[in-house]
């Protein structure tokens, strides 16, 4: 599946990459968060980074050069999980048509107010990916998906690197582990739960 709609949750922090990606595969991204914080696309035109900071709310980036012909874009909407509704309704509107897709790394206290309000933009059988991380200790709390009716790629982030374990993962590892999750999802597979990095507490 590429090209459809994905909504995702905090898509404009640590997962700004994973965006990208999709948007350039020909993805309809929505985005909502506080900030203005657009994904990083090549510009066609020098001077056009300058002048995308004084772009309004629910300005349309179009992702060019892609490795594909298709042509996908990502909007930006404001919106702060603090308000759940009027979220959802903003990100209805900017998607355009239902979500084939959701991403989502929520503060645990949102969770269940933003992903239960935003659960009807997603056609029946979207996948899901969640992000979540482990506690100190190693501990999740309320490990299971939120969305049983639809499938979910839980990412669960460890405390320290497999590669490092003195040091805490990389944005590269996380945003790889979670873009590899889309992918199990976009591919169809069913509910499963795959873990980023060491859970165990750091050790110096
Ligand atoms: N996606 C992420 O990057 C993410 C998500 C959850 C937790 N964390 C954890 O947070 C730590 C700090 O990283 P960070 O400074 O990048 O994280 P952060 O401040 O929690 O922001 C991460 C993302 O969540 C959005 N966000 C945060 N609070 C929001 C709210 N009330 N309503 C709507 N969107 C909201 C941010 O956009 P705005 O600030 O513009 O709203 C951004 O896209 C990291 O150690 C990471 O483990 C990161």
């Amino acid at each position: 599946m590429t090209g459809g709609r994905v909504l995702i949750l905090a898509g404009t922090g640590m997962l700004s990459e994973v965006a990208e990606v999709l948007a350039r595969e020909g993805w309809h991204v929505v985005l909502p968060s506080r900030r203005y914080s657009p994904i990083a696309v090549p510009e066609t035109r020098p001077g056009v980074a300058a002048l995308r900071a004084l772009r309004p709310p629910g300005h349309v980036r179009q992702a060019t050069g892609g490795s594909t012909d298709r042509q996908g874009r990502a909007i930006w909407v404001e919106a702060s999980w603090d308000r759940p509704r009027e979220l959802a309704r903003k990100a209805e509107a900017a998607l355009g048509g239902p979500a084939d897709l959701l991403v989502a790394w929520v503060h645990d206290q949102y969770r269940r107010s933003v992903m239960g309000a935003i659960e009807k933009l997603l056609t029946e059988d979207a996948p899901v990916v969640e992000v979540r991380a482990v506690e100190s200790g190693g501990l999740l709390v309320e490990p299971e998906p939120l969305l049983v009716t639809h499938p979910t790629q839980l990412v669960l982030l460890g405390t320290a690197s497999e590669n490092d374990p003195g040091r805490s993962l990389a944005h590269g590892e996380i945003a790889g582990g979670v873009m590899a999750a889309v992918r199990r999802a976009i591919e169809g597979h069913p509910t499963s739960l795959h873990q980023v990095g060491l859970t165990r507490p750091l050790v110096r």
